[in-house]
């Protein structure tokens, strides 16, 4: 996890880094640092504490011009979040300054085996990098110390390194964790993403693995590991990325949300031709010739994984698995003879996938990738991806992403159907009954001050509406942080029914005929047991009372409407408890450490 932003140019280096580092905050913001050159005397002065990345305006000196630079933003993994386990962190006699993203494996091992004797300062794993490269500077030159530092580092890194010696280079390298090169005729930026070179430059190079960088006033040099000259594709960036601002909106979250039926058109003019799909025909291939589907995925992704299952079993008849990604690495099930692995991924980059597509890929098994990031690492390492077009989500909690994946998902099923649904007319309909919800939000956000008064909450639901359950409840706890769980409505009275005590919110959702009634009496027994019920249903099984009643769609869609009172439930329990909703405690956007 965490970000990070390196500079070196003619441009004010301070200003690149801290307005980088803001756009990374995503990738964690538990504390922040920057390590600077004062342009004319040439010292450097690093800056560091727990805290957001705003916390280092309030401690940098702004009174000196910066030509050179690196910064960090930090997820905490290895030590707490305070001003020490901070980066940058310092070689030993202090001439190297270094800011890593990833997790060293092996740090508790390099420590005794090759620097028995050096004192630590923190509690991370990445101080021991700047250690090595220290140690290994006395006898080789500083590009040799790093490269064979890299060949001794297991686990994942991406680092941009400060050599006091050498005032004026930086050095980066990286291995499984995302590294690139901004490039621009005022300077040189080192980044986690293309986020922190919006405004800078235009043109970026993503860098692969176990490559090492040296970046001079001139320009750059890309090396492998063995000192061997690198090419490397450079890419401009795609104008998607410019529209990363709130605008009118009091957060991002509130954005994205209302962005989600823009997004269902987008998505439907990037694949449609007229009535018809036009998606790359390897993929369909691909998905035909497999006897059955393994959704890998995480969080959010695996929510809208488990509609995708009913998408693919329910219109193509294509049996589908859904799995947790992190326990999927390490204990595969028996497979089946052709499988196909999905890969969805809002970023692209989440670490438990990866671990995934490495032993699958290593196994022969073929690999499509769901993602909203095509330069990503699994968009680049399975064999096929599909872009799900729904612009930046800066806001943690996923909400455009999740259905933008569910109408990709749509779409695959859909080429694999009998065609019994116009899918284009279908999918137009939920943008529209969404935007009809949207314009409600007001009377939602009543209703949450009215229903949402304990620090717990159910939801449930039976078929699809328990995967929309599943999702409603991730959004309800991480930024609301209430206790909130996603029941099979069934299943509650075996155990949890327990939990019901006199006020506890349950929120059902009720879009499938088949169903309706069968949760209708799990609610009846929780409202015996003094719950307090709020039914969200679509009108066709809508009963007298329920409070938030969405329009008719194709019914496996009703995710696609389920969700959003459900997105807006969250939000506006969020607000009303005061906290920070974009940025919720102890997450992250992009997790690329298993
Ligand atoms: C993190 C985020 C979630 C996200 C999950 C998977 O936990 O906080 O919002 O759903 O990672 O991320 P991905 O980028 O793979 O969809």
């Amino acid at each position: 996890m965490c970000g990070i932003v390196g500079y070196l140019g003619v441009e004010d280096a301070r200003e690149i880094i801290i307005s980088g580092l803001k756009r990374l905050e995503y990738r964690g913001y538990d504390s922040a640092g920057i390590a600077l050159r004062k342009c004319d005397s040439g010292t450097f002065h690093i800056y560091k504490d727990k805290g957001r990345v705003a916390r280092l305006e309030e401690i940098a000196d702004f009174s000196f011009k910066t030509c050179l630079g690196i910064g960090h933003t930090r997820w905490a993994t290895h030590g707490v979040p305070n001003k020490v386990n901070s980066h940058p962190h310092q070689s030993e006699k202090s001439r190297f300054f270094i800011v890593h993203n990833g997790v060293i494996d092996n740090y508790k091992e390099l420590k005794s085996e090759i620097l028995n004797g050096n004192k630590f300062v923190s509690d991370t794993d990445s101080e021991v990098i700047a250690h090595i490269i220290e140690k290994y500077s006395d006898e080789m030159s500083v590009n040799e110390a790093i490269r064979k530092t890299m060949s001794l580092l297991e686990g994942s890194y991406a680092l941009a390194i400060i050599d006091t010696y050498n005032r004026d280079k930086i050095y980066a390298c990286k291995n499984k964790s995302p590294l690139l090169l901004g490039l621009s005729d005022k300077g040189t930026i080192i980044s986690s993403d293309v986020m922190a070179l919006v405004g800078y430059s235009t043109k970026y190079v993503p860098l692969k693995d176990k490559t090492f960088v040296e970046i001079t006033k001139k320009g750059y040099k890309t090396l492998d590991i063995i000192g061997k000259e690198v090419e490397h594709e450079v890419k401009v960036i795609d104008v998607d990325y410019f529209n990363i601002e709130k605008g009118e909106y009091s957060h991002f979250m509130l954005k994205e949300i209302s962005e989600q039926p823009s997004v269902i058109r987008t998505i439907i003019s990037k694949y449609f031709d007229k009535e018809e799909v036009t998606l790359n025909g390897d993929i369909s291939k691909a998905i035909k010739e497999s006897d059955r589907l393994y959704i890998i995925a995480a969080g959010t992704s695996m929510n809208a994984g488990f509609i995708g299952k009913e998408l693919f079993e329910k219109m193509a008849f294509i049996p589908t698995e859904v799995h947790i990604a992190s326990e999927f690495a390490y204990n595969m099930p028996l497979l089946s003879k052709k499988p196909l692995f999905i890969f969805i991924s809002q970023s692209g980059e989440t670490a438990d996938l990866r671990a995934v597509l490495v032993n699958i890929k290593a196994a022969g098994y073929r690999s499509l990738t769901i993602t909203n990031v095509k330069t990503s690492t699994l968009a680049r390492e399975a064999d096929h991806y599909v872009e799900i077009h729904a612009g930046p989500e800066i806001a943690v909690a996923s909400t455009k992403a999740y259905t933008a994946q569910i109408v990709v998902l749509a779409i695959l099923a859909y080429g694999q159907s009998d065609k019994h649904i116009n899918l284009r007319k279908e999918l137009s309909k939920v943008a529209i009954s969404i935007e009809n919800i949207i314009d409600k939000r007001e009377y939602i956000e009543a209703l949450v001050q009215e229903y949402l008064t304990k620090r717990n909450c159910f939801y449930i639901g039976r078929g699809i509406d328990y995967y929309a359950c599943l999702e409603s409840s991730l959004k309800l706890k991480e930024i609301s942080y209430i206790q909130t769980e996603g029941f099979a409505a069934g299943e509650l009275k075996h155990g949890t029914i327990a939990l019901i005590e006199e006020d506890t919110p349950v929120i059902a959702i009720i879009s499938q005929r088949s169903i309706g009634k069968n949760t209708r009496s799990n609610l009846n027994e929780v409202q015996s047991r003094g719950a307090k019920t709020l039914v969200i249903s679509t009108n066709s099984v809508h009963e007298h009372g329920d409070q938030i009643v969405l329009d008719d769609v194709y019914e496996l869609f009703s995710p696609l409407l389920t969700i959003i009172p459900a997105q807006f439930i969250a939000y506006y329990a969020a607000l009303q408890r005061g906290y920070d909703i974009d940025k919720p405690r102890n997450l992250a956007k992009s997790v690329t450490v298993e």
